[in-house]
């Protein structure tokens, strides 16, 4: 556990409407050119309007009274996928998380689990990067059609296949809740398992074949214990367990079927 560490604010904060009711935000602090380990540091701030989120709480510390915290964001509605962390222990997207669900106790906001820290909240997704590049998330044709040929046609029946699985926004919180990912960074995990049988359940797509190999490698789906916190902790509603245990399924059903019914 991180040691506890206050400092004085660098600036007074300002005064906002509504002040007097105020919540404590203890965040994660790493610097790594000064620091041996993490320590944790409490910010006091005004909380005048209950639709505030803890991202909103930390563009606020940013902004007034310490520069120097960094985090990553960007969209601010829960479509980016950037601004995911540890809230009170649970994997959450900053701007979908409350303060009114954690006032008038302190929140607390820590690095994503099971990703290396670079600096204070912003953790290292470079092996998540790797393994997405691994299964090839893209639409993979055996041959192109001609331009002319005019566009691949889908049904709504064929959409719906694989619908929930298209909405990941790589957040990684599915990750940092993933005791097998915890334990072997090397199991390829859920969103890439997902972003997979997206690709796979895509009727314009051809790249089973090339993605199998990954999928069913020892450190792919049979990893998964099914734990299942990947699906509780997801906040678009993609179900990474019931991908991973679909491929399972259908990856035993190819090597007992007979072999010209394989593809
Ligand atoms: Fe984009 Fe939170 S800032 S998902």
């Amino acid at each position: 556990m991180p040691e506890e560490r206050k400092i004085d604010h660098p600036r007074p904060a300002p005064s906002l409407k509504g002040e007097g009711k105020k919540i404590t935000v203890r965040a994660t602090r790493f610097d790594p050119d000064k620091d041996e380990k993490p320590r944790m540091q409490s910010y006091e701030i005004p909380f005048p309007d209950e639709s505030m989120v803890v991202l909103d709480a930390l563009n606020y510390i940013k902004s007034h009274v310490d520069g120097s915290l960094s985090y990553r964001w960007s969209c601010r509605m829960g479509i980016c996928g950037s601004c995911g962390m540890m809230v009170d222990g649970v994997p959450k997207l900053s701007c979908s998380a409350f303060l009114r669900d954690y006032w008038p106790k302190p929140v607390t906001v820590e690095p994503l689990n099971n990703f290396p820290i670079i600096r204070d909240l912003v953790s290292d997704m470079d092996d998540f990067m790797h393994k997405l590049k691994s299964i090839k998330p893209w639409i993979i044709r055996k041959q192109e059609l001609p331009l002319g040929a005019g566009a691949h046609r889908q049904t709504n029946d064929q959409i719906d296949e694989f619908r929930q699985f298209s909405q990941c926004i790589n957040c990684m919180l599915c990750y940092a809740a993933c005791p097998v990912y915890g334990l072997d960074d090397k199991f390829l995990g859920p969103a890439a398992t997902a972003l997979a049988r997206r690709y796979n359940l895509d009727s314009r797509d051809e790249g089973l074949k090339q993605r199998l190999p990954v999928l069913a490698d020892s450190e792919g789906i049979w990893e998964c214990s099914f734990v299942g916190e990947c699906s509780v902790v997801c906040p678009k509603g993609v179900d990474p367990a019931k991908a991973i245990q679909q491929t399972k399924l259908d990856t035993t059903m190819r090597f007992v079927l007979p072999y010209g019914n394989r593809d």
